[in-house]
């Protein structure tokens, strides 16, 4: 199985991301979302990275130019058609996944391969949306993409032995160090990660600290490089709730209750600094 061309659907700050490493790693890459504006903000952002890159003298103009002209961004999930590999970066919602997979299971070639982004939520829920369920798997990148070494690799229930290994291959392709995790709710990462985010909100929440602070005990005392509540922010607060929702449906345990406070942001449409507001407020 070749991987040549990929298609990444959703153009957001983990597409983005997802898409410059695999076109500087030689990939023919389709970018695809639902409007020309957020394709040209994706692109933008590419951009942005490798002329900071090039300027710092890690990468040529020549390596940019080559790699921007791999990047193929496209409206059309149609564009499927021709590709190998696809890996889906939308918004953290098995609804909205689930339609998306059994759409793609339509359009896409035979042989091609489904990924999916997703921080949390069962591959093996999202595979059985498709006619291909051994051909699904999870793909997990951190953020931002270009500069973390991990992907988490996640297999559904029915995933075969040659898709996993054809994506861990395809990983150390990129530069990246693959991890295998199993499928559980917010697989190793954010059943790790999101609670201790969790736990910071409902630190300011009950007036333990100031924002401040609690960042600066967390990073000055546990050497962390973000504070919790600017890594909430980073990663999106509509995104940490939605992982937080799944930890909690998907164990049904208290001890993952998302924090009232949490929901309030997400409610007034402070989701971090995607939107310039979050615990802080970006200019
Ligand atoms: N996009 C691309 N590159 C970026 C970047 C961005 N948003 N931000 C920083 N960089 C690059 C810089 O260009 C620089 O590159 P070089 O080494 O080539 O010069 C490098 O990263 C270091 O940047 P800075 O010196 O400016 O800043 P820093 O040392 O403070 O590092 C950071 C920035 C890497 C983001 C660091 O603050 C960090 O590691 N933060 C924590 C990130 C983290 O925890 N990520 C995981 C989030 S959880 C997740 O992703 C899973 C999920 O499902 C939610
Ligand atoms: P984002 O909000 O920055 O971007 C999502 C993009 O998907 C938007 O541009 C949106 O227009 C597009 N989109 C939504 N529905 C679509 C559809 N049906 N077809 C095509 N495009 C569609 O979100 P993000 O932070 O990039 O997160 C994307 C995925 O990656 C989520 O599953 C998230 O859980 C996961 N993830 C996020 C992080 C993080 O730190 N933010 C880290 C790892 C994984």
């Amino acid at each position: 199985m070749e991987m040549k061309k990929v298609m990444v659907i959703g153009a957001g700050q983990m597409g983005a991301g997802i898409a410059q490493v695999f076109a500087m790693a030689g990939y023919e890459v389709k970018l695809q979302d639902l409007q020309e504006a957020f394709l040209q903000r994706g692109m933008k952002t590419i951009e942005k990275n490798l002329n900071r890159q090039v300027e710092k003298g890690k990468l040529s103009g020549e390596e940019r130019d080559q790699t921007l002209s791999r990047l193929h961004p496209t409206v059309e999930v149609e564009a499927v058609k021709d590709v190998d590999l696809v890996v889906e970066a939308i918004v953290e919602n098995m609804d909205v996944k689930t339609k998306l997979f059994a759409k793609l299971d339509e359009l896409a070639p035979e042989h091609t391969i489904l990924a999916s982004n997703t921080s949390s939520l069962p591959i093996t829920e999202i595979a059985a949306a498709t006619k291909r369920p051994e051909q699904v798997i999870g793909m997990h990148f951190m953020n931002p993409v270009p500069v973390m070494k991990l992907v988490e690799i996640i297999r559904g229930l029915a995933t075969s032995e040659e898709v996993y290994q054809v994506i861990y291959e395809t990983t150390k392709v990129l530069n990246k160090v693959p991890v295998e995790v199993n499928d559980f709710p917010g697989f190793v990462s954010n059943r790790i990660l999101m609670p201790m985010i969790n736990e910071a909100i409902y630190t300011l929440y009950e007036g333990v600290a100031t924002k401040e602070a609690i960042d600066d005990v967390m990073k000055l005392g546990m050497n962390h490089p973000m504070g919790p509540l600017t890594l909430a922010d980073f990663i999106g607060l509509d995104t940490c709730l939605y992982i937080m929702e799944t930890l909690h449906e998907g164990f049904g345990d208290d001890k993952y209750r998302p924090c009232p406070l949490l929901r309030k942001y997400v409610k007034a449409g402070w989701l971090g600094k995607k939107t310039g507001r979050g615990f802080y407020v970006y200019e």
